[in-house]
């Protein structure tokens, strides 16, 4: 496995490799890797001849200075833990090879209507941080596929966007959301949660669930099934829902009758104790 912690030698490395026609796939993290990560950098390895796990704690990305503080590193276990899946490059760089114009004089890109719903409205600026770090990442790599889960659903739709709109010349693969064997979405942030908000936080997996059910039984009854999902939370204890939305995946509409969509989702964010989780399921 090739570790790069600088631009240069990694783009020499992946210039040479593609004179000779190789295939590169691309998957950023943010690290602290756990299936979900690999089932992407798997899909990865799969679809092309070289893949690039990249590994970068994103602060412009953060509208929270303290949830930036409290994110989880653990480069040693996630290096041993690539080394497994066969993955052929890391890229692990500094804040001063990824900004080195200084975080706080970063660009920003403004993402529209993705920014006043769900995530974009709930994290300011978040959106902007995870194009910004995106368009380098792609300028740098120049990947012909790149791998995003469906657990960021949002995230999804930011990146199509950021690719037709800035004309990169990739495919984005949405790869399913890994879950544990009681339902809750595999993240970094579960970390922090203790054992008994571990249990809690499965009922955001079954909310959604109990909600998909009722959507498919009753297609336009969209209000009805939201508060059934938000009843059931409440009495759930610790758990603070921020949005509980159904939405049409490809604009990010809020919608109110089911049919006449391509593919709909249900989209929650709540804290369980202090820890901000989000998770969603498609119709
Ligand atoms: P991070 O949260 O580390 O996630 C990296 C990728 O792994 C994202 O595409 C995310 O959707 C995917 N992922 C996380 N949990 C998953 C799960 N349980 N199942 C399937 N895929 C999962 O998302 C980011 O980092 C950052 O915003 C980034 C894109 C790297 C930009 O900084």
């Amino acid at each position: 496995m090739h570790i790069f912690k600088t631009i240069q030698p990694l783009k020499k490395f992946l210039t040479k490799a593609v004179a000779r026609n190789k295939t590169v796939g691309l998957v950023p993290t943010m690290g602290t890797l756990h299936e979900g990560h690999l089932a992407l950098v798997n899909k990865s390895l799969e679809d092309n001849d070289i893949s690039v796990c990249s590994i970068y704690v994103n602060p412009t990305q953060f509208n929270n200075p303290q949830d930036l503080e409290k994110y989880p590193r653990n480069l040693a276990s996630d290096l041993a833990m690539l080394e497994k899946t066969q993955c052929q490059v890391v890229f692990c760089p500094s804040d001063e090879e990824m900004y080195p114009e200084g975080k706080e004089n970063s660009l920003t890109i403004n993402m529209g209507y993705l920014n006043t719903v769900l995530e974009g409205k709930y994290r300011p600026g978040h959106f902007s941080g995870v194009g910004v770090v995106l368009s380098k990442l792609f300028h740098i790599v120049n990947p012909d596929r790149v791998y995003f889960g469906q657990k960021d659903l949002q995230q999804v739709a930011v990146v199509q966007n950021l690719i037709h709109n800035l004309f990169f010349d990739l495919q984005l693969i949405r790869v399913p959301t890994v879950r544990n064997e009681s339902g809750l979405a595999l993240s970094s942030r579960n970390n922090r949660l203790s054992e008994s908000d571990k249990i809690t936080a499965t009922a955001l997996y079954r909310a959604l669930m109990m909600i998909k059910e009722e959507l498919q039984k009753k297609p336009a009854q969209v209000v009805a099934a939201q508060q059934k999902g938000l009843r059931f939370l409440e009495n759930e204890g610790n758990i603070k829902v921020e949005y509980l939305e159904i939405i049409d995946t490809e604009k990010f509409g809020i919608v109110s009758d089911t049919r006449n969509h391509q593919e709909i989702a249900i989209c929650i964010a709540a804290y369980v104790g202090e820890v901000r989780l989000i998770d969603n399921v498609l119709l």
